[in-house]
């Protein structure tokens, strides 16, 4: 936000307030607070940022929607639907935007991958040397895509109010609510019907997500990992394809014929290797990381070191639909998905059973709109 033309930080709040004066320090921000409704009064604010803790978005959004402030907040948007639904109240009551920071959807890779996968379902190209066992017309369920979703993390760098029921949730409200948001955008305007998920709500699990026309996504998050090898990997199959997005920085496709490899800048990166791609993240961070003597959160705040993963794209969009009143890149019918996902997915581990999800629950008619 600081390096972004159109926008001028003025108040950096934190209720711990040094931290919001290193924060102010760091990003040039004039102004320091610990009260959020410093700024909520502030008739020279358009915008807040809100990446508290997630139990005090509902005040702080409340707040600033009466005061007709445009609110970018922080995911998940809430920590369960009757706090989603009462942000959505607000939100449109007040006739304010919101954008949700689930910024996986606006990752260059992914919209390069979602294109590819497009254009193989609207018109497949099979290379010539693909086995089949006869011609034969493809069975209804054949037909379908999947999307797999590997996420690896090391569980040690989690601060444990993330794990905090009252403050974070665990992991599947905490994280996994990009990846939920990232598959409904993926499929859109197929809708989620049927849910799935195992393991532990606060750390390890799995989860698998139907859509409405059959198509479907399995997540798979351990938290038993490590930073030395990159988070996130997306493989989508379809079609007698396999097209896959490696942490953001290069997409293959493999059984479309002519389909070449495409690699994708890292949002932050300032050392001295030119190449882009996966083996040549591998080498920067390994760069980055050998010699180092201090902690990767300090290397962090020194030398930021970033994949694309949407972040800056949607900040970008979202400015502009606030600039050219248009609709937000994503609103808080998308943050109440995710949240509500994320929500029925903790419910199926703890009942170790499939649960549905209702239609009339995802487009619910809120603030005299649906
Ligand atoms: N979108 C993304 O890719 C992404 C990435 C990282 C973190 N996040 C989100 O950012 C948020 C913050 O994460 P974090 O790791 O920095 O958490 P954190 O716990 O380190 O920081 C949260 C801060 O909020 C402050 N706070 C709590 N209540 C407040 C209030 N009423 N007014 C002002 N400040 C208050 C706390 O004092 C704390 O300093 C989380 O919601 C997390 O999910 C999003």
């Amino acid at each position: 936000m600081s390096r972004h033309p159109q926008l001028r930080l003025k108040w950096a709040c934190d209720v711990q307030l040094d931290k919001a004066r290193a924060a102010a320090k760091h990003f040039g921000v004039p102004e320091v607070t610990d009260d959020f409704m410093a700024i909520v009064k502030d008739p020279e604010v358009d915008l807040i940022k809100i990446a508290t803790t997630h139990e005090v978005h509902l005040p702080i959004i409340e707040a600033a929607a009466q005061a007709g402030k445009h609110i970018f907040c922080e995911k998940p948007m809430a920590m369960r639907d009757d706090e989603a639904y009462r942000i959505m109240r607000a939100v449109r009551t007040h006739q304010v935007k919101l954008c949700v920071d689930l910024n996986r959807r606006m990752a260059p890779a992914l919209q390069a991958l979602k294109k590819a996968w497009q254009a193989q379902v609207a018109a497949p190209r099979h290379s010539a040397w693909r086995y089949m066992e006869q011609q034969r017309a493809m069975l209804p369920e054949e037909d379908h895509t999947h999307l797999l979703i590997r996420i690896q993390d090391e569980s040690s760098s989690y601060g444990l109010g993330h794990l905090d029921p009252l403050t974070g949730g665990g992991e599947i409200i905490g994280e996994s609510v990009h990846w939920l948001d990232l598959a409904c955008w993926f499929f859109a305007p197929q809708r989620p019907v049927e849910i799935t998920a195992w393991g532990s709500s606060r750390l390890s699990h799995g989860i698998h997500l139907k859509f409405s026309g059959g198509d479907s996504m399995t997540l798979t998050f351990s938290c038993f990992g490590t930073f030395d090898y990159p988070k996130e990997l997306f493989e989508v199959t379809a079609k007698a394809s396999l097209m896959r997005s490696l942490f953001f920085v290069e997409n293959n496709y493999y059984g479309i014929p002519g389909a070449a490899a495409e690699t994708f800048p890292m949002q932050h990166y300032s050392g001295k290797i030119k190449d882009e791609g996966f083996d040549a993240y591998l080498r920067k961070y390994e760069e980055r990381t050998k010699d180092a003597t201090k902690g990767l959160k300090q290397l962090e705040q020194d030398e930021p070191f970033l994949v694309d993963k949407g972040h800056k794209h949607l900040l970008d969009a979202f400015v502009q639909a606030i600039l050219l009143d248009q609709p937000s890149p994503c609103n808080e019918l998308d943050g109440f998905i995710s949240t509500y996902l994320a929500q029925r997915a903790i419910e199926s581990i703890e009942l170790r059973q499939t649960l549905p999800i209702p239609v009339e629950k995802i487009t619910p008619c809120i603030g005299g709109r649906f």
